[in-house]
């Protein structure tokens, strides 16, 4: 094999109540990597499309590459050579796991052109150093769901303890994208250390309450448990109508709304389309309201996860 291109989705990262330890993939936009081999050793970012330059075009430096060097060390091979092109298709700094579209597309892209050495799974490690590279943290609540698919939990991060869990067919994701940027970085910085005994006892049962709604396709329960009472009171105030976007998806009919990974994207889970669409319209018209242009997407849960799209 001398050349691969693989696809990864977009991320919704925390769900609501599940900070770093929940996310799921939807089915577009997302990052395309193509690798080709070439003679001589060492990887070369050949071109990155749609970051308007903004991305490090070193190997060492851009998580497209970073993590195809963790692979390449950990399986001992030094003379490998290849060029890589990114295409970005999605903004950078958007909540909608923009960076760990590229870090799971380049893992799976590399894995296959080396005949596939390592498991999904065993990939995840790697594609989390892409994290680590982009926002100064290794979370896998991106990357987990980019490369696996499916309402991804991560039960420990030490040891790595990742898993999928059944979802309804019938839920349908809303996201919008305000065409505002928060960096990852400091939405992580303005977080506060410590939590009370009180509010730790709400998120723990709401997190439980997630997980049962989903296995159970109980709704109701999902709908319950989609509150933060941690974090979403603190990163909310990043991003202007959050309470009033928030409260037209619910009145539209959204089960829950909350803030997408670190922002500003904010999420909307529905039972079924038709509502998703409708939640989604009435969010961007609150946006639109204060002149801040955005981007919807509605889609199912992706099940499938990161994919090869064409090999030679
Ligand atoms: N769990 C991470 C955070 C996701 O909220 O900082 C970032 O997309």
């Amino acid at each position: 094999m001398n050349y691969i291109k693989a696809y990864a989705p977009a991320t919704v990262a925390n769900v609501a109540c599940g900070f770093d330890i929940f996310g799921f993939a939807i089915e577009e936009p997302g990052d395309v990597v193509e690798i080709r081999r070439r003679e001589e050793p060492g990887l070369v970012i050949a071109d990155i499309h749609g970051d308007e330059g903004r991305l490090p075009r070193e190997a060492d430096r851009n998580a497209v590459t970073v993590v195809m060097l963790h692979m390449l060390k950990h399986l001992g091979i030094d003379d490998f050579g290849a060029e890589v092109v990114l295409h970005k298709n999605m903004p950078l700094g958007s909540g909608m796991g923009s960076s760990a579209a590229s870090a799971v597309a380049g893992v799976i892209a590399l894995n296959a052109l080396l005949d596939n050495p390592l498991t999904r799974s065993e990939l995840l490690r790697f594609a989390m150093e892409g994290e680590r590279t982009a926002s100064g943290s290794a979370h896998a609540d991106n990357v987990g769901p980019a490369l696996l698919g499916g309402f991804v939990v991560i039960r420990s991060y030490d040891p790595l303890d990742v898993f999928s869990i059944p979802c309804p067919t019938d839920l349908y994701c809303t996201l919008v994208h305000p065409d505002i940027e928060i960096n990852t970085k400091d939405a992580r910085y303005i977080l506060r250390d410590e939590v009370s005994l009180k509010d730790t006892i709400t998120q723990m049962g709401n997190v439980a309450g997630m997980v049962s709604g989903l296995m159970q396709s109980d709704y109701e329960r999902i709908k319950r448990s989609m509150v933060d009472v941690i974090i979403e009171p603190v990163r909310s105030i990043l991003i202007p109508q959050f309470g009033l976007v928030k409260q037209a998806a619910l009145d539209a009919g959204a089960l829950g709304c909350s803030i997408s990974g670190s922002g500003p994207s904010m999420f909307a889970l529905s039972r079924g389309q038709e509502t998703a669409m409708l939640v989604a319209q009435a969010m961007k018209d609150e946006f639109n309201k204060v002149n801040i242009d955005c981007h919807m997407h509605v889609s199912c849960i992706n099940m499938q996860g990161a994919t090869i799209l064409d090999q030679a």
